[in-house]
């Protein structure tokens, strides 16, 4: 079963590498003095989204936490690593570390046990669990759920795979989105700066099946912004081709 191999794969994945601090999460903002204003002076209502500034990072650059990784758009240079950080025994790149502390913290106290089954993986490694998706069902099969080593979010080290104990039987399933902890996420992840990366519906635009389980980080402004937005891909909200491979690349693997 796919789900076994994935997860013992995702274990060997697992080593230790570097100890993580989590920082405080202040923003550090101090109190400002109130400015004065006229009565009679209208005051200013800022518009929802409209001082969002869409290039205040890099899409581009496979350290950045807006940087869009899909079919169309692999990860460059192919041998990229993220620097590290460890959450519970699993590999995550350093700014998506705390905010995943958090996000689990808070699933915690709601009672939702989740748990990491997979986080960074790299290019080699990808190159494996791809394969393996192949042996089981195919090549065109294992592109809808997989992707090929050099695409994959989880190079980054800004995407994790979570499940939740309470439904095993929903581990990498499209049930999860059903799961409370399922739920959840889609309801709540966007506060701690985390996206569910492959919606339902979206096949067309990220070239993948519905993952409810794959989050990934994008830091607390944009997920904010995509949340009050709707736009449910950072392919549409970012103006950028997503969908399938090249013509050149089909097939390969
Ligand atoms: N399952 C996702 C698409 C990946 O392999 O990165
Ligand atoms: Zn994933």
């Amino acid at each position: 079963m796919g789900t076994k191999l994935l997860a013992a794969l995702a274990l060997v994945a697992a080593g230790a590498v570097a100890w993580y601090a989590a920082p405080p999460s202040s923003d550090g903002s101090a109190a400002l003095p109130p400015v004065a204003t006229r009565a009679s002076e209208p005051r200013a209502h800022p518009v929802p989204g409209q001082g969002f500034d869409r290039a205040a990072h890099s899409t581009t650059d496979p350290s950045s936490i807006w940087v869009i990784v899909n079919k169309s758009h692999p990860i460059e240079p192919s041998d990229f690593r993220p620097a590290i950080a460890l959450v519970r025994g699993y590999q995550v790149a350093v700014p998506a570390a705390g905010p995943l502390e958090d996000l689990l913290a808070a699933a915690d106290a709601e009672g939702l046990g989740l748990k990491i089954a997979s986080a960074f993986r790299s290019y080699d490694y990808q190159l494996s669990v791809h394969a393996a998706h192949v042996a089981e069902r195919g090549h065109v099969a294992a592109d809808q759920v997989s992707a090929r080593a050099g695409h994959s979010e989880h190079q980054t080290g800004l995407a994790v795979d979570l499940v939740t104990p309470a439904d095993p039987g929903c581990d990498f399933d499209a049930c999860f989105a059903d799961t409370p902890a399922g739920r959840w996420l889609a309801r709540e992840s966007w506060r701690f700066g985390f996206v569910v990366r492959y919606r339902a519906g979206t096949t067309a635009v990220t070239g993948y099946s519905p993952e409810p389980w794959h989050l990934r980080f994008v830091g607390r402004e944009l997920a904010a912004e995509l949340h009050r937005s709707g736009d449910p891909t950072l392919e549409e909200f970012f103006d950028v081709s997503g969908g399938d491979y090249p013509a050149a690349e089909a097939g390969d693997d």
